[in-house]
């Protein structure tokens, strides 16, 4: 009988509430099948509410602040030393304000996931909800995709619309927007940890569970 391969490492980075790092640890506990262990949660914004999350699990978090370094390479060189030490095989941006550069990417190859709160190519950025709502499109949605050099704009993994209703606000958007990205990151980041995401360019194809 072949041994059952070890849960997959997981980093979660936040900068905000962190009702996706919320929604996936819940995942995690429900679902034996999984395959994968959150082992850290970092964040830039020391404080952030998403360390709640992490401290009620139990989990490790790291505060590495931009302000306390001379520059953002120091400011990065600290995070990923910090997330190391906890030795992660995959690192999950959940609701992660600030860019990455290919130096991060490199230590973690193809193994950076994203949420993003639109439909990828549109409104990319940190306002993409209130960008949509101010574009006057009917429907956005939810994309979660493997990260690269570009802002928001690596592989894509999933996504899902969300119809914009003629009276939403950013935060009703939002709302409705996070209940997606609740199942969808969590979906993503297990086919991830299962070695299920197969990278040909910028396509992803997403390869049988092995039995
Ligand atoms: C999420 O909607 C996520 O997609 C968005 O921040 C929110 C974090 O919510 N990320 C971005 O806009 C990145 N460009 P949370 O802290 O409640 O999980």
């Amino acid at each position: 009988m072949s041994e059952a391969p070890r849960p997959a490492r997981l980093a979660v980075l936040v900068s905000g509430t962190g009702t996706n790092l919320a929604a996936l640890l819940a995942a995690i506990d429900e679902d034996p099948a999984f395959g994968a262990e959150v082992v850290v949660v970092g964040t830039d914004r020391p404080g952030a509410g998403g360390l709640d999350h992490a401290r009620a699990a139990d989990v490790a978090t790291v505060e590495v602040a931009l302000a306390d370094h001379v520059d953002r390479r120091a400011w990065e060189d600290e995070l990923i030393a910090r997330l190391a030490e906890h030795e992660p095989d995959v690192v999950v941006l959940a609701g992660f304000m600030r860019l990455l550069s290919g130096t991060f990417l490199a230590r973690w190859p193809d193994r950076v996931i994203n949420t993003h709160p639109s439909l990828l190519p549109a409104f990319r950025g940190a306002s993409a909800v209130g960008d949509a709502l101010a574009y006057g499109v009917k429907v956005t949605g939810s994309t979660v995709h493997l990260v690269d050099e570009e802002v928001d704009h690596g592989p894509i993994i999933a996504q899902r619309a969300v119809e914009v209703r003629d009276d939403d606000t950013e935060a009703s958007l939002h709302e409705r927007i996070k209940a997606i990205e609740h199942e969808l990151l969590p979906r993503c980041v297990k086919l991830l940890s299962r070695g299920q995401v197969a990278v040909e360019g910028r396509h992803v194809r997403i390869l049988e569970a092995s039995k």
